[in-house]
């Protein structure tokens, strides 16, 4: 992403062209950038050929899995939707693991017939249901027990999952027992133990701690597994603060444990994969001006981009033209819905703004279309893919009647 001449380009494409072609809001993608991210994700690991399974949570578009299926990718799941997603987008079986406290027994059903990798266990109860299915078929199934190491991850409160006051996992010892309780199983075969501690982590440390953990039990247990899923997690930078995860710390310690415990390495990340692909393109309806405050009112809203009402997340807001008069007032950009959490971001000064000019929000390719509601009634923002200087719509625009 660049300016020429003051114009805004996403691989060198025009913004303003891709608004006036697609309209707005549009949630548009880049090729490029994706797969530049998949490589560099790749070569941050290369030592431990990890199995990368893509958190299709983060960003569920038909024509994005395709395209990470084609880069080598597999994926992690979490509801008979994603996976049904998942494979459509052709997305190998093999390379497909299953994640989530609640998964139903029509849900294992169905990933058990699809024949994928490893369905990640979190409770004794879901373990149960697993067997169940397993006998119903007699068939040996595969699985993954989450363990939940207690370690806080540092990161927003809302998206830690590893600490014991967290829904997901099991605690070291629960995992132990349940190890020992299923080892001789005829019906489940243990291949795996998974973790995931949150997301948007940016300091190396915590995820010392989590592999500690996952040493200790690996020592305790004296089970062979084939497989440590070390969930995803990895933060990127948003542009507030620039602290950035030190790769090469947590990949020196993953080969070490690699060596000492002969396993295969998997990975779940999302938003290392897709956040930085993604722009919310978006209009100036109005620009409403009180005192104290320019209100830029655009024309996508919290329904279409959750995070900063949510989490209060920031993503940088970049003009499409630029110019050089600074209006040194606070700016807030709103969206059209009615709530006061439909706010963007507030800035103590931006460029001259006018009604009709289009902005982009940045960064917004992970849990940024996924999340988006029809709250208020409105329809679904686009989403096209920017791919060979080529722009294509990837996801057909909802209908107003077909939502109503
Ligand atoms: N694996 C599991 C089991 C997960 O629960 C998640 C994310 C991931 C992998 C991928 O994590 P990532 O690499 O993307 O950090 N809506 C929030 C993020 C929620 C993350 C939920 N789990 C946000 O907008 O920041």
């Amino acid at each position: 992403m660049h300016y020429t001449k003051n114009k805004l380009l996403i691989d060198r494409i025009n913004v303003d062209r891709i608004i006036r072609k697609f309209g707005s809001p549009t949630y548009c993608y880049s090729y490029n950038k994706l797969k530049e991210n998949i490589l560099k994700f790749k070569k941050n690991f290369i030592k431990i050929n990890p199995l990368i399974c893509f958190a299709v949570k983060s960003n569920n578009n038909k024509t994005i899995l395709n395209e990470i299926a084609r880069l080598g990718v597999g994926a992690d799941v979490v509801s008979k939707g994603e996976l049904m997603a998942a494979l459509k987008s052709k997305i190998n079986p093999k390379k497909i693991v299953f994640s989530g406290v609640g998964k139903t027994y029509d849900e294992i059903n169905f990933a058990v017939k699809k024949k994928i990798l490893l369905i990640n266990a979190e409770s004794k109860s879901e373990i149960e249901t697993i067997l169940q299915v397993a006998k119903k078929i007699n068939k040996t199934i595969d699985i993954g027990i989450r363990l939940n190491p207690n370690v806080d991850a540092n990161t927003i409160k809302e998206i830690t999952t590893g600490k014991n006051s967290n829904k997901f996992g099991l605690s070291e010892k629960e995992v132990i027992n349940l190890i020992n309780y299923y080892k001789t199983s005829k019906y489940l075969n243990i291949r795996c133990l998974s973790v995931h501690i949150g997301s948007q982590i940016t300091s190396h440390i915590p995820y010392l701690k989590m592999l500690k953990t996952v040493q200790k039990i690996i020592d305790k247990s004296n089970f062979n597994f084939k497989y440590i899923d070390l969930g995803g997690g990895m933060g990127i930078n948003y542009g507030q603060n620039s602290k950035e995860l030190n790769y090469k710390k947590y990949s020196d310690k993953i080969n070490k444990f690699v060596k000492k415990n002969k396993v295969n390495i998997i990975f779940e990340p999302g938003r290392s994969i897709v956040g930085n692909v993604g722009y919310l393109l978006t209009k100036i309806i109005y620009i409403k001006k009180t005192s104290k405050i320019n209100f830029i009112i655009v024309d996508a809203g919290m329904n279409d981009l959750m995070r900063p009402a949510l989490y209060k997340a920031y993503h940088r807001i970049i003009p499409t033209k630029k110019n050089k008069r600074k209006v040194s007032k606070r700016h807030d950009f709103v969206g059209p819905i009615c709530e006061t959490t439909d706010k963007f971001l507030s800035l103590n000064s931006y460029q001259k703004l006018d009604e009709g000019d289009n902005i982009v929000i940045c960064d917004v390719g992970a849990y940024g279309k996924v999340l988006s509601s029809n709250y208020n009634l409105r329809v679904g923002a686009n989403e096209v893919l920017i791919k060979n200087s080529k722009v294509f719509r990837i996801r057909k625009k909802e209908r107003l009647e077909s939502i109503i």
